[in-house]
């Protein structure tokens, strides 16, 4: 009788599809993939590393355009590439989404169009080095209007590092923490809290934010990697799990959330 070797799990794991659910792939319409060349470049590599579904999260910005136009340019890209050949041959499992920049106003407008297709999941990002006013009882709002906040690279905030339990607080709300996959391979992206905000399962999430084969390549098979040695399988597993949760409008398994402690100076 054949049993299962850990050679046999590794290979297993190994060939486990995952899913990338934050990314600039769709051509044309923000700072990422200019064409459908490199779309199909982008998506090809994505498979090359496992990726089965893929979530497009094209930057929108409240104060730069409005709804209508966004919404009708990502459709007019998406249609676009979902009818190439090129990408049809591809075979893989796309759905639209956004990156919707942070803004107080975000509760005076509708958002079901910028969430993850068939899913209340909306990706927000924040002001790189300020924290914006009103961040709290924006998302709270958003939360109470039942829609599930994820928020964007973590790692790259500055007043959430000087202060994790303040991420940690917004978790605990309900919203749902993502972290760049490049942050976690620790190159060409601030990376010191990529790494601690998974182990404390303040995030949940990996994504590639892939802009373009040079400026943010889709690192998804090394960052899984490097959480298989640091954290172990099963919280590689669980990431995965997590991914496949969110992209099919399923809850997201939060256990138990440690909360940072800061000890001699450093978050522990
Ligand atoms: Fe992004």
């Amino acid at each position: 009788m054949a049993t299962v070797t850990d050679t046999d799990t590794d290979r297993s794991r190994k060939k486990k599809k995952m899913i990338d659910l934050h990314c600039h792939i769709l051509q044309g319409i923000d700072d990422g993939a200019k064409n459908i060349e490199e779309s199909v470049t982008l998506i090809k590599e994505e498979k090359r590393q496992h990726i089965s579904s893929i979530m497009f999260t094209p930057h929108f910005n409240f104060e730069r355009t409005s709804l209508d136009k966004f919404v009708q340019a990502r459709q007019h890209s998406f249609e676009a590439l979902s009818s190439s050949p090129e990408f049809q041959e591809l075979g893989i499992n796309a759905k639209l989404g956004a990156e919707v920049f942070f803004s107080v106003k975000l509760n005076e407008y509708e958002l079901d169009p910028l969430c993850f297709e068939g899913t209340k999941y909306i990706l927000i990002e924040f002001p790189l080095t300020t924290r914006p006013y009103g961040l709290t009882h924006t998302l709270t709002d958003i939360l109470n209007r039942g829609y599930i906040p994820i928020l964007a690279h973590v790692e790259r905030y500055p007043y959430f590092e000087d202060n994790p339990v303040e991420l940690y607080n917004l978790v605990m709300k309900g919203c749902v923490a993502q972290v760049n996959a490049g942050a976690i391979i620790g190159k060409n992206e601030p990376s010191a809290m990529a790494i601690k905000y998974l182990k404390w399962e303040i995030a949940q999430l990996i994504s590639s934010d892939a802009h373009s084969m040079k400026k943010r390549p889709p690192r998804f098979a090394e960052a899984i990697s490097v959480i298989r040695k640091k954290l172990g399988d099963d919280y590689a597993d669980w990431i995965n799990k997590n991914s496949n949760d969110v992209f099919n409008g399923r809850y997201v398994d939060v256990p138990v959330v440690r909360k940072p402690k800061k000890i001699l100076g450093r978050w522990i």
